[in-house]
């Protein structure tokens, strides 16, 4: 399998409850290597573009809002088969669906503000990662 990075956010629900070090426990236990990580507060502006994707969904104005709400901590995982790997760790978008023990199950309060952000394949993992990270802040 190969060694992939993928992009990772943890959302404001999370960093307000201040659960950034047992999110990356679970990260890290599933084998994930953190090997960039900071934390930052989003403009709406730079909301908008990184979910540029969603401008035409319903729930894209309130989902920049909540994104501004409060810190959120940026960071690129590696691993095997990360980008994938990390998608099973952090359970289904609706924590209603997410299988026990990911990290939406244990700790998001809605579709909505559900804990964490992965990337969903190499090419938005690449694009992600270039949003936030310069190749000097990541260092594997
Ligand atoms: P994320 O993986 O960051 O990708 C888009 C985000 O939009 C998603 O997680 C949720 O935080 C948010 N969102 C809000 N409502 C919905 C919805 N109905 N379907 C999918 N994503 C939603």
């Amino acid at each position: 399998m190969a060694i992939e990075r993928t992009l990772s956010i943890i959302k404001p629900d999370a960093t307000r409850r201040n659960l950034t070090g047992k999110i990356n426990a679970l990260f890290e236990g599933a084998g994930l290597r953190i090997v960039a990580q900071k934390r930052i507060r989003m403009t709406s502006e730079v909301a908008g573009k990184f979910y540029d994707v969603h401008r035409e969904r319903s729930f894209f104005s309130s989902l920049c809002d909540f994104m501004c709400s409060g810190p959120v901590v940026v960071q690129v995982l590696e691993g095997e088969n990360a980008i994938a790997h990390n998608r099973e760790v952090m359970g289904a978008t609706n924590p209603a669906n997410a299988a026990p023990g990911t990290v939406r199950r244990e700790f998001a309060e809605s579709i909505e503000a559900n804990s964490v952000h992965g990337s969903d394949s190499p090419e938005n993992a690449a694009r992600e990662i270039g949003f936030f990270f310069s190749e000097m802040e990541i260092v594997g």
